[in-house]
Order: C-alpha cells, then sequence, then structure tokens
C-alpha cells in the first residue's frame, strides 16, 4: 500500500471539546479503485478534497453504500475496534444489492489498521471519546448510461466524536411516508435510505421531534427503526426489539445490545412489535423504556414519542436497562471489563 504522511498534524487546530458529529476529519485518509475487475492502487494520504466526474453514476442513480464504526482508546493508550468483521461482512451485503463489487476483507481490514496507527492520536481517552470511522463505497465511473457502473472508489475517513445527539430525543411514529418496503434496500446502507428520510424528519421536527420511528410499509401497523438506530422497548420488566428483516439494518450495536441483555439475565423478545401494543402500554403506565441503539448513538435514551397527533411523555426509571446496557457495552468498547463475547480487537 503507497502511504503518504502529512507534513504536520492538524491536531493543534482542533477543539475537541467542541465537535460536531462528523465535521472534523483526522490527517489522512484511504482510498482504492475498481478498475477492469480488480480493486488497484491502494493508497493512504492526507485528507484532501477527490476529484470526480460531474456524469460519475453515484450523483446520477446512487450507487453508494457505507459503514459506521468506531474506535476506542484505553487508559493504556491502545486503541480497539469493535466487532470490524461485522461491518466487512454489511458492507459486502451492501454492496450486493447495490450491484457493486466486494472490497475484500483484507483491503478492508489493513486499510483501517494502518490508518488508525497513522491516526491514533486523534482518538482521546476517556468514556464518549472514539474516533468514528466511515468506509464507503461508490461508482465513479463518468457515463450517465442506467446500468451498474464498473468502476468504483472505496474510501475511509474518520473523524473524532463525541455524543451524536446533544440533548433530548422525541421520535414520531410515522403513519404515511415509508422508509423501505419488503424487496426494497432497507436493509442495506445505502446512501439512498438516508436522502429518502431528511423529508419526512423535516416535517416531524417541526412537530417537535428530532427522529422517525419508522413503521412498515404495507399497513403502519408495525415498528420498523429509526433511521440512525436500531429501536428497544421495555414493557414492564421485558424487552422487546423488531427482528430483522429486508426493510430493517441489521445493526451490530443492536445485536450486541440483545447479547449482552442475554447474559444480564434481561428477558429479550425479538419479534414483531405493533404500534397499538406500544400504545396501550403506555397509557396503561407499562411502558417504561424506548431506546435506540447504533454506532453513533451508542444507546439513545428516548424521552417521548408522537402518534397520531398525540404526544407521550416516558417516565424517568430508576436502573434502567438502557443505562445498563450501555455501561456494559462501552466497558468492552473500552476495554474497561472483560470481553467475554470476543468483540473487540486492538487495532
Ligand atoms: C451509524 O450509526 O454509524 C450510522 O450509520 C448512522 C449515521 C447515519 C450517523
Amino acid at each position: 500500500m503507497k502511504i503518504e504522511k502529512v507534513k504536520k498534524s492538524n491536531i493543534p487546530n482542533i477543539d475537541f471539546d467542541n465537535l460536531n458529529f462528523g465535521s472534523v476529519f483526522t490527517d489522512h485518509m484511504f482510498t482504492c479503485s475498481f478498475k477492469k475487475g480488480k480493486w488497484v492502487n491502494p493508497e493512504i494520504k492526507p485528507y484532501q478534497p477527490i476529484l470526480i466526474s460531474p456524469s460519475a453514476r453515484v450523483f446520477h442513480y446512487g450507487q453508494a453504500c457505507f459503514e459506521g464504526m468506531k474506535a476506542f482508546k484505553d487508559q493504556n493508550d491502545k486503541v480497539w475496534l469493535f466487532r470490524p468483521k461485522e461491518n466487512h461482512d454489511r458492507i459486502i451485503k451492501s454492496s450486493k444489492r447495490l450491484a457493486m463489487p466486494e472490497i475484500p476483507e483484507e483491503i478492508f481490514m489493513e486499510a483501517l489498521n494502518v490508518l488508525l496507527n497513522l491516526d491514533k492520536d486523534w482518538i482521546k481517552t476517556g468514556m464518549g471519546n472514539s474516533l468514528y470511522i466511515r468506509p464507503f463505497i461508490f461508482a465513479d465511473q463518468a457515463s450517465l448510461n442506467a446500468t451498474e457502473a464498473n468502476e468504483y472508489k472505496f474510501m475511509i475517513i474518520c473523524a473524532p466524536a463525541d455524543t451524536y445527539y446533544s440533548g433530548e430525543v422525541r421520535v414520531k411514529i410515522e403513519k404515511s411516508f415509508s422508509r423501505a418496503s419488503k424487496g426494497g434496500v432497507g436493509y442495506a446502507k445505502a446512501a439512498g435510505n438516508y436522502a429518502a428520510q431528511f423529508y419526512p424528519t423535516i416535517l416531524a421536527r417541526d412537530e417537535g421531534f428530532q427522529q422517525i420511528i419508522w413503521t412498515d410499509s404495507a399497513n403502519h401497523q408495525y415498528i420498523e427503526e429509526a433511521g440512525t438506530m436500531n429501536l428497544f422497548f421495555r414493557i414492564g420488566d421485558t424487552l422487546l426489539t423488531a427482528p430483522i428483516s429486508d426493510s430493517i439494518l441489521d445493526g451490530i450495536t443492536r445485536k450486541s445490545l440483545i447479547e449482552i441483555a442475554k447474559k444480564e439475565g434481561i428477558k429479550i423478545e425479538i419479534r414483531p412489535i405493533k404500534v397499538t401494543e406500544i400504545i396501550e402500554a403506555q397509557k396503561c403506565g407499562n411502558l417504561k423504556e424506548i431506546f435506540g441503539s447504533g454506532t453513533a448513538v451508542v444507546v439513545m435514551p428516548i424521552i417521548g414519542f408522537g402518534y397520531e397527533n398525540m404526544k407521550y411523555d416516558l417516565p424517568k426509571v430508576e436502573n434502567s436497562f438502557s443505562t445498563i446496557l450501555k455501561k456494559k457495552l462501552n466497558d468492552i468498547q473500552y476495554n474497561i471489563s472483560d470481553d467475554p463475547f470476543g468483540w473487540r480487537v486492538e487495532a
């Protein structure tokens, strides 16, 4: 791999106490091209704009997918990745669905390791601090032919991160717009899945909600996910989360929380969740918690939700499941506790 290092790091110019999620990037980035059926020219170079033709197919037909992952630094300055193989598996699934070539695991992992080694000083120690890593693939072939491209770029960029949402989060259970449908691309981390959410989310924001809870596109009766997060509901002492389907992203944080909950003896049901079940539980005081999970948000408690022009507030609970699960997860990620699942990987 060709490596060109920066002459001078940008770290001294960064205010690490006031990071806006994903708006400051580390010194280096990784790029690799797909040409004539092969991944070629793997390269690490200073973070910089890229040159791309206006007719690149990604602009016109949207062939683009990405991953979100994080690296953490422990008290001994060791850097850890969390379940990176899962991210590679998922980018392969996303790429296949979007008719894009598969990035080999060796290139993905080597790029991550070299990049993290070069940019490790960007990762601050301390709970909540991490490096958000964004691998992505897009069609850069210059031509307006509306078929799958045969030239692509795979890149990795990294951003120091603290919290994703600052402030309280309320969500709206959506009844008209849909995020994904059966047979569609909802399970893929396709760039277009996010674009399609922005307009309905702007409307929800005007009503005082930060995010939307998407429901099934056929009847809007079943809970799916929240777009940047998978969802968990606590009714009484049972935790519920919807099963993964072709319209729900297979979140790595989601599946980790499920494993941790099982180990902690929390009763968890993975099954379709009816919206009416949530409303009824809320009305009779049984709905104790809703929280989202995702790489960027980690575990995000939701303080209230809206449905059919009604707004509901959730109670404040002691020893919430979200607090317990988040702590267990963070302790593994930051190398504070043992890792009985074997999820931590030293970079
Ligand atoms: C992540 O959690 O990594 C995501 O992909 C959500 C993102 C759109 C901020």
